[in-house]
């Protein structure tokens, strides 16, 4: 899902690369609870967002905290016991820190007894990108020994 169609092509023709095939949506992603409303599914194992601006598109349409906390509301509604997410957010663009802060917070805010957060900084600098990983922890394979 996306605002962009440049974004969307660019996945389709990635995913024809490696002879993978999806159903994409130029939908934003703030519309996720009425998109799985219109279109159930009894549980989701995996999500992944890859936040802020399209490089070389328009960097005014960007990922903010409200729709991305409201499309993960959605998806912790419906997530597996298998559930995977993982979440790429930048921090060096306007608003990115706080839409990463945001983010961080909401994570750290699930249910421990549910769910384990793995962060990863490559770079190790403040306004670098940031892996934020969620798995759940009542697949028998993910708990801790
Ligand atoms: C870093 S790019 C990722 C592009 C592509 N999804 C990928 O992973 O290669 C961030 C994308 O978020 C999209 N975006 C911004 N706000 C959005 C929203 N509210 N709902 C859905 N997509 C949004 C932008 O159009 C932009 O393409």
């Amino acid at each position: 899902m996306d605002l962009q169609t440049a974004a969307l092509d660019a996945t389709r023709q990635r995913l024809a690369n490696h002879n993978f095939t999806a159903q994409l949506f130029p939908l934003d992603h703030a519309g996720f609870e009425d998109f799985f409303r219109e279109r159930p599914v009894p549980t989701i194992d995996a999500a992944i967002f890859n936040l802020g601006y399209l490089p070389g598109g328009d960097h005014s349409i960007v990922t903010a905290p409200d729709s991305t906390l409201a499309a993960l509301d959605a998806i912790f509604r419906r997530a597996s016991q298998r559930f995977r997410l993982g979440i790429v957010a930048y921090r060096g663009h306007p608003g990115g820190q706080e839409e990463t802060q945001q983010v961080t917070d909401y994570l750290k805010r699930l249910p421990r007894h549910r769910y384990a957060l793995t962060t990863f900084s490559g770079r190790n600098t403040e306004t670098g990108p940031i892996f934020l990983g969620i798995s759940s922890l009542l697949e028998p394979s993910t708990r801790p020994t």
